[in-house]
């Protein structure tokens, strides 16, 4: 059979047709890219990680028809690079998140880390104050809104409370604040759940219902735009449950350790910080007690 032959800045693509090859990244392409990434997107993902770069913004570029990464970082740099920059950083993180992810933070927070809380008087003077650091577009935050509603109504008697979320992505925090979500984005709630504060929309968007979590609740929600790796510009938030999870991961260690320590500074005393399943810290930082794998106390 004979070989088929490609010219140069071409691959093969299915029926023949043809695509240009994913522009690549050079050495110290990568160190510039990084560095805007770390400077002015929030993220610090390592050089070594060029071809996830080239992957991830190879359509970025052809759609700009650019086929290098040099005109791409001028325009980065250049003077309307700020809404490409937004646009990279929402192009390399994703925003998976759902209603009780990982929910042995939940069912531990019901059992133990609320009736704790409580029992130190958390709630009764001042707020009790969720803060969902990386909420993504809201389930986690709304997952735990609901959990102290109950808790609230039922053993713990009645709590002030607060949840505030924030994000570095602007579009994840609107769906968030606007707290609308599908048929599939709720199918991890129990039905009781659905039934108590969710609002089914009268009518049918685009062929099917949403739901939307009710009033009483989002008057109780605050969200704000930040970048976990700028505390400088962070409000005063200061909480007594952190949710920090799954989102160390776009962080290298030294940065994971800075953001640890500073929303460390935010929690109260007796306060806990919930990191992801997987992300389990190697050495908490003084004052931060294990309490269980990827739950940790401020003593
Ligand atoms: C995978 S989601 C995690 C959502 C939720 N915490 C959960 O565990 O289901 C990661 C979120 O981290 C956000 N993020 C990434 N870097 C950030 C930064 N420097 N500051 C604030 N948020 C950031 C992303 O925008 C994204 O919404």
């Amino acid at each position: 059979m004979q070989a088929m032959a490609f010219s140069s800045g071409e691959s093969a693509a299915a029926g023949g047709a043809t695509l240009p090859s994913a522009p690549r990244l050079t050495a110290s392409e990568a160190g510039l890219l990084v560095a805007i990434l770390r400077d002015h997107c929030g993220l610090s993902i390592p050089a070594e990680n060029r071809s996830f770069l080239e992957l991830r913004l190879g359509r970025r570029l052809r759609n700009l028809g650019l086929t290098s990464f040099s005109p791409y970082i001028a325009l980065l740099l250049g003077a309307e690079g700020a809404t490409e920059r937004q646009f990279l950083a929402e192009s390399l993180v994703t925003h998976t998140t759902s209603f009780f992810r990982e929910r042995a933070h939940f069912d531990w927070l019901n059992d133990e880390g609320l009736p704790a809380l409580a029992q130190q008087g958390t709630g009764r003077i001042s707020d009790l104050v969720v803060w969902s650091a990386a909420c993504s577009t809201g389930q986690e935050l709304w997952t735990a809104a609901i959990l102290l509603d109950r808790a609230c109504r039922g053993p713990l008697g009645r709590l002030r409370w607060t949840v505030v979320g924030t994000d570095l992505s602007r579009s994840a925090l609107r769906r968030a604040q606007g707290a609308t979500y599908s048929e599939e984005e709720i199918a991890g709630l129990p039905e009781d759940w659905r039934s108590d504060y969710l609002l089914r929309s009268s009518r049918p968007v685009g062929g099917r219902h949403v739901f939307r979590i009710i009033p009483e609740l989002r008057r109780r929600a605050q969200f704000h735009q930040i970048n976990l790796l700028d505390p400088g510009r962070m409000p005063g938030i200061t909480a007594d449950i952190i949710f920090l999870r799954n989102v160390l991961i776009y962080f290298d260690l030294p940065d994971q350790g800075r953001v640890i320590h500073q929303l460390c500074t935010r929690l109260r005393r007796g306060g806990y910080l919930l990191t992801g399943h997987s992300e389990s810290l190697v050495q908490p930082p003084p004052g931060l007690v294990p309490v269980q794998p990827s739950i940790y106390r401020k003593d």
